[in-house]
Order: C-alpha cells, then sequence, then structure tokens
C-alpha cells in the first residue's frame, strides 16, 4: 500500500514511526512532515488546506490510503474531497467532525440522544450567556464554539473569570471560533482521554491515556496543548471502559448515523470520570497529541491494518491488543510556550539516543537549518519511553532528556505522577 500522512507534529511522527512497521506498507509520504517523520518517511510540500493540490499528488504518486492527522483539515472537509476523488481515507467526514469543530453541535447531540455531559446552554449574544452565567454562579466553564486550537475553554471559578470570558468570545479573541459560545457546568472527577478506531457502524476500544494540559510542575500554570502523558490511564477500568462504550460512545455512533453524517475515523474522548461516572467533557475526531505518541509505544497490531479496517468499514474483523507496559512521553517545549515559543535554537544530543529500545524521541515541531536541528514550534520533542512501571518508563524519559542538549528547551518535572502516586499506594 503507498500511504499518505497529513500532518507535520509529534503525533503524525507516532503514527509515521509505527505505519513504516506495517509489512503491508510500500511506501509512506508525509505531507508536510518534519525531519523526525523524514527518517521513516519521504516528506512532501503540500499545503493539507488545498485539497485539490493534495487529490492531484495522490493520483500522480499511486496514492492508496490517506491518514488525516489534524483537525483542522478534516473539520474544512478534506476527507469528504479525497474520498470523491476516489481515495480510501482515515478521518470522518466534514459533517461528522462536526463533534470536533463545534461544541455546541456536540451538546445538542448528547441532549438528543441521552450521552451523559454537564448541562449546558449555547449563546449568540453576550448578555444572554452573562444572565446565565449569573444564574448558575461558578465554577462554571465558558468555551468558544468552534476550533480554538485548545484555547477557547476557560474554566472559571469565580463568577467575573466567566463574565470576562463570555466578553472575550464574542469580543473576537478566537475569531469566529467564537461568535458562539457554550456555558457548561463544572464537572468534578479526574480526567481521561479514551480513543476508539470507528468505521461508520462500529467502535472498537483503542486505548486509554492521561495528559497533563497545564505549563507547570503540579499542573499549575496556563492550559497547553499537552505537556506530557502516559497510557493506560489507570482510572479508565475495564468497568468504566465498558460504561464509557455503552453510555457514550454507542449512542454516539448510533446517533451519527441516524442524522446521516456515520463516524468513521478516530474518536477522542476527553473524560470526567465523576462520582457518577464518566461523562464527556468533549470529543475530538483526530488522535490526541502527546497521547497518540505514548498509545503507538504500546501497540502490538499492525496500526496500518487497522487504519485502513476503519476506512473501509470492516472493523468487526479486527481485535487489537496492547503490550502491558505502560508508557510515558514528556514533551519538550521552547521557553516561552505556550504563549510566545522562541522558534530557532539549536538542539544537540539526540541522535545517539533513538537507538535505545525503550526510548523513542518524536518530533514534534523541529525543522533543519544549515544542518542543525532546530526548534520550529511551541511544542518541540516528545520524549517517549515504556518500562515495567510508570515509574520506571519516567525514569527512562528523564534519563533520555538529560542527554538532550538544548539549554532553550523546557519541560515538567513530574508528568505520571498521579498515576506513580497511586503506583507506590
Ligand atoms: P477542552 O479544550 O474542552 O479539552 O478543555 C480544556 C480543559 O478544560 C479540559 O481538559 C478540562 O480540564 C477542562 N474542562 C473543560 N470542560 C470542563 C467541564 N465541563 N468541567 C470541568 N473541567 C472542564
Ligand atoms: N492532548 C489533547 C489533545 O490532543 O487535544
Amino acid at each position: 500500500m503507498n500511504v499518505l500522512l497529513i500532518g507535520s507534529g509529534g503525533r503524525e511522527h507516532a503514527l509515521a514511526w509505527k505505519m513504516a512497521a506495517s509489512p503491508a506498507l510500500t511506501k509512506l509520504y508525509c505531507a508536510p512532515g518534519n525531519p523526525g517523520i523524514a527518517n521513516v518517511a519521504t516528506c512532501v510540500a503540500l499545503d493539507p488546506s488545498d485539497h485539490a493540490q493534495v487529490l492531484a499528488f495522490c493520483k500522480e504518486h499511486s496514492i492508496d490510503f490517506v491518514v488525516v492527522g489534524p483537525e483542522a483539515p478534516l473539520v474544512a472537509g478534506i476527507a469528504d474531497d479525497l474520498r470523491a476523488g476516489g481515495l480510501s481515507v482515515f478521518g470522518p467526514s466534514k459533517a461528522a467532525a462536526r463533534l470536533e469543530g463545534s461544541k455546541g453541535f456536540t451538546k445538542d447531540l448528547c441532549a438528543r440522544f441521552d450521552i451523559p455531559t454537564g448541562a449546558y446552554q449555547r449563546f449568540t449574544q453576550a448578555d444572554a450567556a452573562k444572565a446565565y452565567v449569573r444564574q448558575q454562579g461558578a465554577p462554571i466553564v465558558v468555551k468558544a464554539d468552534g476550533l480554538a486550537a485548545g484555547k477557547g475553554v476557560v474554566v472559571a471559578f469565580e463568577i467575573q473569570d466567566a463574565l470576562d470570558a463570555v466578553d472575550a468570545c464574542f469580543e473576537g479573541v478566537f475569531g469566529g471560533a467564537g461568535a458562539e459560545v457554550v456555558v457548561e457546568e463544572y464537572l468534578d472527577g479526574e480526567e481521561a482521554s479514551f480513543f476508539c478506531l470507528c468505521d461508520g457502524k462500529i467502535a472498537l476500544p483503542f486505548g486509554t491515556a492521561q495528559d497533563h494540559k497545564r505549563v507547570g510542575d503540579g499542573d499549575t500554570g496556563a492550559n497547553t496543548g499537552g505537556m506530557g502523558a502516559y497510557s493506560p490511564a489507570p482510572v479508565m477500568s475495564q468497568e468504566i471502559i465498558d460504561r464509557t462504550m455503552r453510555e457514550l460512545i454507542e449512542p454516539t455512533m448510533r446517533g451519527m448515523a441516524e442524522i446521516g453524517a456515520p463516524f468513521s475515523g478516530v474518536l477522542f474522548a476527553g473524560l470526567m470520570i465523576t462520582r457518577d461516572g464518566p461523562k464527556l467533557i468533549e470529543y475530538n475526531t483526530r488522535f490526541g497529541d502527546p497521547e497518540t505518541q505514548v498509545l503507538m509505544l504500546r501497540l502490538k497490531d499492525d496500526l496500518l491494518l487497522l487504519l485502513k479496517a476503519a476506512a473501509d468499514g470492516a472493523l468487526d474483523q479486527m481485535s487489537v491488543r496492547w503490550n502491558d507496559d505502560p508508557a510515558l512521553t514528556v514533551v519538550m517545549a521552547a521557553k516561552g510556550y505556550p504563549a510566545s515559543p522562541q522558534k530557532g535554537s539549536i538542539i544537540k544530543g539526540i541522535d545517539g539516543i533513538a537507538a535505545d529500545d525503550s526510548v523513542e524521541i518524536f518530533h514534534a515541531g523541529t525543522a533543519l537549518k544549515d544542518g542543525n536541528l532546530i526548534a520550529n514550534g511551541g511544542r518541540v520533542l516528545n520524549v517517549t519511553a515504556s518500562g515495567k512501571t510508570v515509574q520506571l518508563a519516567q525514569n527512562a524519559a528523564y534519563a533520555a532528556i538529560a542527554k538532550i542538549d538544548w539549554p532553550e528547551g523546557f519541560y515538567r518535572r513530574d508528568i505520571g505522577w498521579r498515576a506513580i502516586e497511586r503506583e507506590r499506594g
């Protein structure tokens, strides 16, 4: 199979690394890719927002299968356009990607199909949203409806913060994404990420993880795309997984089919495990970043065949096996992330580390300049390790980081703390 992977982050490096190990793979391209991905795939300078250009490349290079990494092209309908051109694609249609592209759409789906989530209201006017905030009281959560690169959510513990968040949305801080606002109930509990491969009809559980969204140690500071993750998530017991399938995922699959937008691709449920059981915080319609990096280290089966089966509506013939050893990834970010990461600094010392079996370094935001590897984004490297315990995986990841020579980078020192505390008992 000739495969084109769309994307350029650590998630795509992990997907490329795993697909490259498939006996079913003939040639792997990645657009646009990054210097780490270039070690396992041929990177091509395509613009994922130019669907016609991507389609033309696929025809020219006899691509059999396209895997879409990030949400923006999915929400823009790349899967529809490529399928219309005769290609097999892993990723939801534009209509199905509304599960990520519109928080209000997802909340309405939950209401209609009885899927557990926080109580909510949708607003297009600041005054009405503020009145609802005052009526509900704090803590309360304010969300821009559309895609805001993970920045459109304010968890407000004071009413004033929620009112300010409403104003920020309607003042256009998140552009079009904030033209509508969802105000929702604050959910208390432990968060977890749950993944399912979906083929329009069936959802196949595809692993659990927990990430660390805050920039600072002890889960403090600004929200980020994720500073590290580990898998599995201890809170996701088999009982909770079964409940999540029955109460959230299966009704979502049925509901999406019923409204004429069957979901295929990966459904990433951001969950709050509350005292009353799992509740939906949000859906994403793509793999998590950096959760994918840890999932790929644990996956025993052939990723390419699994993704192809999802695209072909053939998941009923597939099963998934995981390595029992936990995996953990530490994100190394450029100083200034998330507000204003400094780009361009030189990173040294990572070549020797890749030779170690239990450690993989995925590139998230790197570039090559004058023969040097440089930082080219906020999240730059994902140092990923497995071990018999989360503690051992953490030790291995931090030991690898100690060999990396990059003074302009930083990372959290406590990735996995919650799971490690559990291991200590
Ligand atoms: P999101 O971008 O929707 O993943 O939200 C970012 C973070 O905000 C989540 O990871 C949660 O920690 C938090 N969050 C979002 N919605 C809620 C909620 N209803 N209750 C509590 N925390 C929430
Ligand atoms: N790490 C969270 C996300 O990918 O949305």
